[in-house]
């Protein structure tokens, strides 16, 4: 069965079979691979992507049954807030970073100056295994330099 996705500005015409994921499909069909699976059961939030600015899980999300635009970690690659992660050293190895990003643009678009208190109850859905937590709360304080 073909749909169409939206993602980061352009219309793909997706073939997986109903019943795949939104993460699969990023990645093996149209192989945007800045989108990780950790855990693969919607615990962690290495997966993380917009959809219309929201933040959600693409591991549990079903591919054809997404209406709004979906913006990856691609989509983002000029936002200031990769910077600031580098910057603030928020990148151990790496893996759940892109999730961390995604969530993080969300917050600040909704909110420029969140607080601490903000940030940790907005990032508490995506896990970091390496515990950068204070890092990528002073990335986000800082995020526009
Ligand atoms: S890989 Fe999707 S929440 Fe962990
Ligand atoms: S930097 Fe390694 S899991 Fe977050």
């Amino acid at each position: 069965m073909a749909s169409e996705l939206i993602v980061n500005g352009h219309t793909y015409e997706v073939r997986a079979p109903v019943g795949a994921s939104l993460a699969h499909v990023l990645r093996e069909e149209l192989g945007l691979t800045g989108t990780k699976i950790a855990c693969n059961e919607g615990h962690c939030g290495a997966c993380t992507v917009q959809i219309d600015g929201v933040p959600a899980l693409s591991c549990i999300t079903l591919a054809h049954a997404v209406r709004g635009e979906v913006t990856t970690i691609e989509g983002l690659r000029d936002h200031p807030l990769v910077d600031a992660f580098v910057k603030a050293d928020a990148v151990q190895c790496g893996f759940c970073t892109p999730g961390q990003v995604v969530s993080a643009a969300a917050l600040v678009a909704a909110n420029p100056e969140p607080t601490s208190e903000e940030i940790r109850h907005h990032m508490a859905g995506n896990i970091c295994r390496c515990g950068t937590y204070p890092r990528i709360e002073e990335a986000i304080l800082h995020w526009r330099g």
